[in-house]
């Protein structure tokens, strides 16, 4: 039996190109003491793995991959082989071994900025690739990032880049839900039209003209809170639009992810003009947040009050393709690969 698995070809320059990755084919290994074999059943398709793609990463960030190496990313699975005391035949198991069909996890398994330690998942009723998205890593930083990092208030105004993607449509509907002022950016007409439209969030395309025109014409008066998923301009525009006191949380800058030379915000002395406050965070940091925002978002989800959307690409095959796609904005929602389930 081969294991089919994605991994760097070459090192990328400025985009992303299929080229830098490929597919390739190997025996399955064996379990040793102490691992099990899983066969994975959804991938999760995130922006932080072109960051490892580069040839040097941040500071405090997980070392780049070289040509060769295997991509990893968070992933589910059955456990189809044990010879770990934690882990049965049968088991699902959400883990950081992604972007490929079979994975050897051991007790040392490694972790994504803390979190995605080999964990069974019971989904009982559950569509199981919602451990990926809003009840898994996306719910916990949405979650974190709200209430944790900005301490959100009902009296404030929000604004949500990348609010069409999957940690930030969870996050502004989750503001939303607690009777917060949201506002979204998003990448295309198509995706201002489902905030609008589908989540009842007013929302701008970046594209449109200039962003504090844009911000403006939303958030008359200014907001009190941004978070951040893209950095760049985007977070100059918010330094701009926050009121005195208001507070930034920095979750993402999916902007830079292509060029790590892009400039910070020029406009950094506002923070102290204005008082700002921002904050950088990790979700796996934040673990132990996990079981409360479970409870939270099963109940809106379970509801209707929460619109949760996924798109869903094919076979390890696609799983390349479906990277791109998410890094261009071609996808909304959760980008997944859903492998022979
Ligand atoms: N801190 C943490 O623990 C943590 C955990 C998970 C994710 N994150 C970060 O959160 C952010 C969102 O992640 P996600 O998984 O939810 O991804 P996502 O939003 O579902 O997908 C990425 C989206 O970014 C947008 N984008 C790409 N290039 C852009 C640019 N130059 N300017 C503005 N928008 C751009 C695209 O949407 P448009 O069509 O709208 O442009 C794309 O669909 C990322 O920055 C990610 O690294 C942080």
């Amino acid at each position: 039996m081969m294991n089919r698995h994605v991994r760097l070809a070459r090192r990328p320059i400025g985009k992303l190109r299929s080229a830098d990755l490929e597919l390739v084919e190997t025996p399955i290994p064996d379990p040793g003491p102490g691992e099990v074999l899983i066969r994975n059943t959804w991938l999760s398709i995130d922006p932080s793995i072109r960051i490892r793609l580069a040839d040097t990463t941040p500071n405090g960030y997980l070392p780049p991959l070289q040509p060769g190496d295997e991509l990893s990313g968070l992933a589910l699975g059955t456990v189809v082989a044990s010879r770990s005391p934690e882990f049965a035949i049968g088991d699902l198991v959400s883990h950081t071994l992604g972007y490929r069909e079979y994975a050897i996890v051991g007790t040392q398994a490694q972790t994504i900025g803390g979190y995605g330690a080999p964990a069974r998942i019971d989904a009982g009723q559950l569509p199981i690739q919602w451990f990926l998205g809003p009840l898994g890593s996306a719910g916990l930083t949405a979650y974190v990032g709200l209430f944790e990092i900005l301490e959100l208030t009902t009296t404030d105004v929000l604004w949500v880049s990348s609010a069409a993607g999957a940690v930030g449509a969870l996050a502004a509907q989750l503001a939303k839900l607690r009777g917060t002022t949201v506002l979204g950016s998003v990448g295309s007409p198509e995706k201002v039209a489902y905030l609008r439209d589908e989540l009842g969030i007013p929302a701008f395309d970046y594209h449109d003209g200039p962003l504090p025109k844009s911000l403006a014409a939303l958030a008359p008066r200014g907001i009190d809170a941004y978070f951040d998923n893209v950095g760049g301009d985007h977070l100059t525009a918010a330094l701009d639009a926050l009121r005195p006191s208001g507070r930034i949380a920095l979750c993402g800058a999916i902007a830079g992810y292509d060029d790590s030379a892009v400039p910070g915000p020029p406009n950094l002395f506002t923070m102290v003009s204005k008082g700002l406050r921002m904050r950088g965070f990790r979700a796996g940091s934040f673990t132990h947040l996990e079981d409360s925002m479970r409870r939270e978002v099963s109940g809106y989800l379970a509801d209707g009050r929460l619109i949760h959307r996924e798109s869903v690409f094919d076979g390890i095959e696609s799983a390349i393709a479906a990277l791109l796609a998410m890094l261009s904005g071609a996808t909304v929602g959760k980008t997944l690969c859903r492998l022979d389930t």
